[in-house]
C-alpha cells in the first residue's frame, strides 16, 4: 500500500511559478527523491498566494486555446513530454446544482474512481476538498462492468492548503466531496500521454467498506488511439453490411482488450452457430482475463 500523504518540509518559503515549471520540466519522476523534491516545491508554491492570482489572471487574459485550455473546473497551465500541470477548482455544491447534467459530470463529486496515471496534488486555496480514499490491487481485477473489486478503505482525507497527496495509478480510488467554499488545487499529472499501453481507469459504485463495483470503464471510450475505435466499431454494426466482418476480425487482434471484446461481441451477434463456436474458442485463448470472463458471460 502506497501512502497517500507526502511528508513535505513545512515552511513559509515561497517559489515563483516560472521557477517551479523549470524544475518540473527537468524532473525524473521515476526517482522517488525527485517526486519528493517536486512535492516540496509544490508546498512552497502553495505559500505564494500572489503568484496563484497572477497565474489565474495570466491565463484568463490569454484567452482559451488548446494549450491553455480552461473550463469552470480546471485549467491546463503547462504540458511537458513527461507530465502536465493543471489547476483544479472545487466549487461548493450550491454553486453547481443547477448545471446541466453534462457539465455537472465535470464536477466529479461522490463518484469513486481511479486514474491510469500517477499524480501529485497540492492544496492552493480555500479549506480544500475532502475525499474518501480506497486502495485496490489492479492485478486482481479483470475489468468488466459489474465486477466486485476488493478494496481497503482509508477514510476521509482533506487536501488542506499546503498539503501534498500522491495518487498512484490503478491503485488509489477516490470519491471527492464538495467543499464548503471554493478551493483550488494544483496537480502534476505524471506521464499523461495517451499511449496504447495505458491501462483503463474505472468509475465504481459504492458497495460496502470492503469492496466496490465497477460501474464504467473509461479508457476504451476516452483514451488511446485504439481505445477510440470502440465507440466507432459499436456504430459500425448499425450499417450491417457483410464488409464489416473482416474489419471486426482484425479488431479482435487489437492491443486494447475492450476493443477486442466489442469486436468479439458484435461478430458473435452476426455469426452462424458454427462461427459462434469458433469465436468462443478463440476468445477463451485470449490473453486477457477480461475477454475470457466477460465475453462468455455476456453472450452465452
Ligand atoms: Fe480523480
Amino acid at each position: 500500500m502506497y501512502k497517500l500523504e507526502v511528508e513535505v518540509n513545512r515552511t513559509d518559503e515561497t517559489i515563483k511559478f516560472d521557477m517551479f515549471l523549470d524544475e518540473v520540466a527537468q524532473a525524473n519522476f521515476n526517482e522517488s527523491s525527485e517526486v519528493l523534491h517536486i512535492a516540496n516545491l509544490m508546498h512552497k508554491l502553495s505559500n505564494n498566494e500572489e503568484e496563484l492570482i497572477n497565474i489565474l489572471m495570466l491565463y484568463a487574459c490569454q484567452g482559451n486555446d488548446i494549450e491553455n485550455a480552461y473550463a469552470e473546473n480546471s485549467l491546463i497551465c503547462a504540458v511537458f513530454e513527461h507530465c502536465s500541470i493543471r489547476l483544479n477548482f472545487w466549487h461548493p455544491s450550491e454553486n453547481i446544482l443547477d448545471l446541466p447534467h453534462i457539465e455537472s459530470e465535470l464536477h466529479i463529486y461522490d463518484m469513486p474512481h481511479d486514474h491510469n496515471f500517477d499524480f501529485l496534488t497540492v492544496g492552493m486555496w480555500g479549506e480544500g476538498y475532502s475525499t474518501e480514499v480506497y486502495s485496490y490491487d489492479r492485478n486482481q481485477v479483470k475489468g468488466y462492468i459489474g465486477e466486485e473489486v476488493n478494496a481497503d478503505y482509508h477514510g476521509i482525507k482533506t487536501l488542506g492548503r499546503g498539503d501534498v497527496h500522491f495518487y498512484r495509478k490503478s491503485h488509489h480510488i477516490h470519491s471527492q466531496i464538495a467543499p464548503n467554499e471554493l478551493s483550488i488545487s494544483l496537480n502534476v499529472l505524471i506521464d499523461p500521454e495517451m499511449t496504447e499501453e495505458m491501462d483503463e481507469q474505472f468509475r465504481f459504485k459504492k458497495h460496502n467498506q470492503k469492496s466496490l463495483i465497477i460501474d464504467r470503464t473509461e479508457m476504451a471510450a476516452t483514451n488511446g488511439l485504439l481505445g477510440m475505435a470502440q465507440p466507432f466499431i459499436n456504430m459500425l454494426q448499425e450499417f450491417g453490411g457483410s464488409d464489416i466482418d473482416s474489419i471486426l476480425s482484425g479488431l479482435t487482434k487489437s492491443k486494447n482488450h475492450y476493443v477486442r471484446l466489442d469486436a468479439y461481441k458484435i461478430l458473435y451477434s452476426r455469426s452462424n452457430p458454427l462461427a459462434k463456436q469458433k469465436l468462443l474458442k478463440s476468445a477463451e485463448l485470449d490473453s486477457s482475463e477480461l475477454i475470457k470472463s466477460a465475453f462468455h458471460k455476456e453472450v452465452v
